[in-house]
């Protein structure tokens, strides 16, 4: 018996990669598993292993930037297994990298739409239901290293990513009374098919962008991910940090340094602002409660 037992878990872009991952440590768990995930046939193969280790699963073939399958998918979650304790936030993309004079608006509309409001219409759709049976859960948000350190030639899906920290981390404060506990995956490169996100680009994705399903991929990045950590570390990963109650859960140890010169490099522009003589009258005060 362990928090995750008889629990239901809610996986987007549960078929393969890093969402898989998280399902098979969480059904291993004891948890029932609901995946929801655009491919049809990895969803069903992801659905066969499942069952194959006794976990309990359903799936739901369904698109994350539409709100109606999300109402889809947490129907069929409570159809199946009654409540809902945990969404986990997993579909992503990532489009071709590329300098940002060449920037491709459908690209930029694809990627905010899977990686940002899908996870906004995800966090919508599962969190009233989470808060209505009232025994607490969880909202785990998978994000980037991009989220931590701007990505350069990635400005969209870095964009993406930062977003889902910031929402992890208003919501984090938001959701504690209700004790549902936010958490946001922060991995570096994992062995994944992110590099072939344009398998499943929506057509209404590719009308302007000259790129056909087949032949889009993320180039350069191909490389970085195939010699990525195993994508299995990852979802055990995430259970010994959700039980640990983290927020920011990270995969990659020694990416540290890139997140401290960040942040000492904000500290250092804080302490030049506070030598400007332009802003000396500034009062040491001012601001919202919620960041003092
Ligand atoms: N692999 C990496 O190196 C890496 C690093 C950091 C973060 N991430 C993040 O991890 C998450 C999972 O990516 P992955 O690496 O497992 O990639 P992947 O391409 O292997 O898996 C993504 C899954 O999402 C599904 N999906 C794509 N678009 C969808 C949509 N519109 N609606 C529903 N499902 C959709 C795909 O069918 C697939 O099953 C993403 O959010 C990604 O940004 C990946």
């Amino acid at each position: 018996m362990t928090i995750f037992t008889d629990k239901t878990a809610v996986i987007s872009g549960g078929a393969e990669g890093i969402g898989l991952s998280i399902a098979t440590a969480l059904g291993k768990q004891g948890m029932n598993i609901v995946l929801g995930d655009i491919a049809a046939d990895t969803l069903e193969a992801a659905k066969n292993t499942l069952q194959g280790m006794g976990v309990s699963v359903a799936t739901v073939v369904m698109d994350v930037t539409k709100p109606d399958d999300w109402e889809r998918l947490a129907d069929a979650a409570e159809e199946s297994f009654g409540k809902i304790h945990m969404l986990v936030n997993n579909a992503g993309v990532a489009s071709k990298p590329g300098p940002v004079e060449e920037t491709n608006l459908e690209d930029w509309r694809w990627v905010i739409d899977v990686n940002l409001m899908g996870v906004v219409m995800g966090a919508a759709a599962m969190v009233a239901r989470i808060k209505t049976h009232g025994e607490g859960g969880w909202l785990i948000n998978v994000a980037s290293m991009a989220g931590m350190s701007g990505v350069p030639y990635a400005g969209s899906y870095t964009a993406t990513k930062v977003a889902v920290v910031g929402m992890s981390e208003s919501w984090q404060a938001e959701l504690a009374p209700y004790n549902i506990q936010v958490s946001v995956l922060c991995p570096a490169f994992v062995q994944t098919r992110i590099h072939l996100s344009g398998r499943n680009r929506q057509a209404e994705y590719r009308e302007d962008s000259g790129t056909s399903k087949d032949d889009y991929d993320a180039g350069p990045t191909a490389d970085l991910v195939e010699n990525g950590i195993d994508v299995n570390i990852v979802g055990n990963r995430v259970v010994e940090a959700i039980e640990a109650g983290e927020l920011y859960i990270f995969t990659h140890p020694s990416y540290r340094k890139y997140v401290d010169m960040r942040c000492n490099a904000i500290s250092e522009a804080f302490s030049r602002a506070a030598q400007s003589p332009l802003l000396k009258d500034v009062p040491d005060d001012l601001g919202p409660a919620s960041f003092k």
